[in-house]
């Protein structure tokens, strides 16, 4: 059993004890999966101070890098557990029956957190609660580290704009599930009634108290960032990324180049020119991104001439990134699928096995591509709106990014030629919508055949008719956060003309 210490505070005293074992976590070869001490980011603050945000947008970069990650929300343990919760006044430190409830619920949560880091090799945890008091980290600390044996960074978001702190009660608690029924107004005076409770009890993380704890704070929603003690290369990047994002309104667009000589041919890679209905989405493209008068737009594209081509007659400010060049296919570049198949048939079927880990001999895995597209991804996140040009395979990572996908549909994700790909962030999430430009292309996308190695026609594959994400949807993969919109951008009128909204 874990053994929970007693604190000061009777009512924090809990009626239960840790089921799991007291065994810290296994290093080496007994831990086989791991390339790391598994680690528990904690977050700390007052309410509606971004803790929400932060843990489920670091969590999917985590995880999209690789480093398996999740979230354990400490107010749906509570919602799960009681129906309790009328009012704020089940926030009052002096409501001795809610906080024996609301200390059971952090206990579970973290029993929770170290089930799932042992049994189901999970490698970061990210709790996410208040965690305001001294009390409450000193226990985090004994379990974490004394008994488990794993590494704690704790994250604090410090914020005081008033401005700031309503403006996210009303984007994501008022219509939150402890708000159903109630009117936006009640809602606002109940939520910032339950701050006030908070910042009775509050101690933010302190530098001399606990001086021996790994932390950030992170002021104004990045205004300034303090580190203290931060250790190792999880850590370190847990830092940057943090530093990076930012919450002002843009956003992305995404776009493959123009059809190009070689799709029309069905051979993949090389440097070729645009075909003629290539060109004509070069122009359409540059209709639509003008006509939008994006603020300080920029536009990236890779260094191949189809992407160059495609942006030319975009009136904004254009860089190229070398980290955008198309998945190189190595001995297979230039060749059709059914060229490869005949040529290299070993290779054909173990990509269709394992296509997110297999890499073209002499040339890159869909594995390495997500690495030479991290810094391409830390500055999207530093800027505001830019659309970005780019080959299906690399878009193809970018939006796994963006909608929070697993790893191993990456792969498979529809990146339709002559489309734009508008993400624009929205509470915990991002909006994406599908502007058709209407100009006819062929269709590049190969599905994962039902016989690896197979040749299937994109029919058998099941990819004609449907809509993108409709065949996401039948692969049962889930865009938790994400809200997806079908649009039809008919060229030379006003805009846009059908939307269709297939998920929310
Ligand atoms: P609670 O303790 O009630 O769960 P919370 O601290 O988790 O609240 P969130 O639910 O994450 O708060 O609040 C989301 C809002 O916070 C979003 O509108 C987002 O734009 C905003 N936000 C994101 N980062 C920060 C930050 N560093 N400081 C303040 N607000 C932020
Ligand atoms: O066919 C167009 C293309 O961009 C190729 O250059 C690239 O090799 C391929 O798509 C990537 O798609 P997949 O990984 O499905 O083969």
């Amino acid at each position: 059993m874990l053994s929970v210490p007693s604190t000061s505070n009777p009512a924090d005293q809990p009626t239960r004890k840790f089921s799991a074992t007291t065994k810290p976590f296994p290093v080496g070869e007994e831990r086989l999966h791991h390339v790391m001490t598994p680690h528990v980011v904690v977050m700390v603050g007052l309410p509606a101070r971004g803790k929400t945000y932060m843990a489920k947008k670091l969590t999917r970069y985590l995880n999209w890098i690789g480093i398996k990650t999740k979230v354990f929300n400490l107010g749906e343990y509570r919602r799960r557990v009681t129906t309790m919760y009328k009012n704020h006044n089940f926030f009052r430190s002096d409501n001795s029956e809610a906080m024996i409830v609301r200390q059971q619920c952090a206990i579970k949560a973290l029993e929770d957190v170290c089930k799932w880091l042992k049994a189901e090799n999970g490698e970061v945890a990210v709790f996410d609660a208040t965690n305001t008091t001294l009390e409450r980290r000193k226990l985090i600390h004994s379990i974490v580290v004394g008994q488990m044996g794993c590494k704690l960074f704790y994250v604090e978001s410090i914020c005081e704009d008033q401005s700031i702190i309503e403006s996210n009660i009303m984007e994501v608690k008022v219509n939150g599930p402890d708000y159903k029924g109630i009117s936006a107004e009640v809602a606002l005076k109940d939520f910032l009634l339950r701050i006030d409770h908070y910042k009775r009890e509050y101690q933010p993380l302190d530098e001399e108290k606990e001086d021996h704890l790994s932390f950030m704070k992170i002021y104004n929603t990045g205004e300034k960032v303090v580190v203290h003690k931060h250790e190792g290369h999880v850590q370190a990047r847990i830092v940057y990324y943090l530093m990076n994002i930012h919450v002002t309104p843009r956003s992305i667009y995404l776009s493959r180049h123009g059809e190009s000589m070689h799709n029309v041919e069905g051979r993949i890679g090389g440097d070729t020119d645009l075909s003629n209905r290539g060109l004509q989405y070069r122009d359409e493209l540059a209709n639509y991104i003008n006509s939008q008068n994006i603020p300080h737009l920029r536009v990236w594209t890779s260094w191949l001439k189809r992407t160059l081509q495609t942006a030319s007659k975009i009136k904004a400010p254009q860089e190229r990134w070398k980290a955008l060049n198309e998945i190189d296919a190595g001995v297979c570049e230039e060749l059709t699928y059914a060229e490869i198949k005949e040529k290299y048939p070993a290779d054909f079927e173990a990509r269709d096995l394992d296509k997110l880990t297999y890499r073209y001999p002499r040339g890159e895995s869909y594995e390495d591509l997500i690495a030479r597209l991290e810094p391409v991804i830390m500055e999207l996140e530093r800027q505001a709106n830019v659309l970005v040009v780019a080959h299906q395979a690399v878009l193809r990572c970018l939006l796994a990014y963006f909608m929070d996908k697993p790893l191993e549909a990456l792969p498979y994700i529809h990146v339709p030629l002559h489309t734009v790909i508008k993400l624009t962030p929205v509470a915990y999430g991002c909006k994406v919508e599908y502007v058709d430009l209407q100009v006819p292309s062929v269709n590049t996308h190969r599905g994962k055949p039902r016989v690896p190695g197979a040749l299937e026609s994109p029919e058998a594959l099941g990819q004609s008719g449907l809509h993108p994400e409709e065949q996401d949807h039948n692969t049962s993969y889930e865009i938790p956060t994400s809200s997806v919109i079908d649009t039809h951008y008919e060229a030379h009128t006003s805009g846009v003309i059908d939307n269709r909204s297939l998920a929310s």
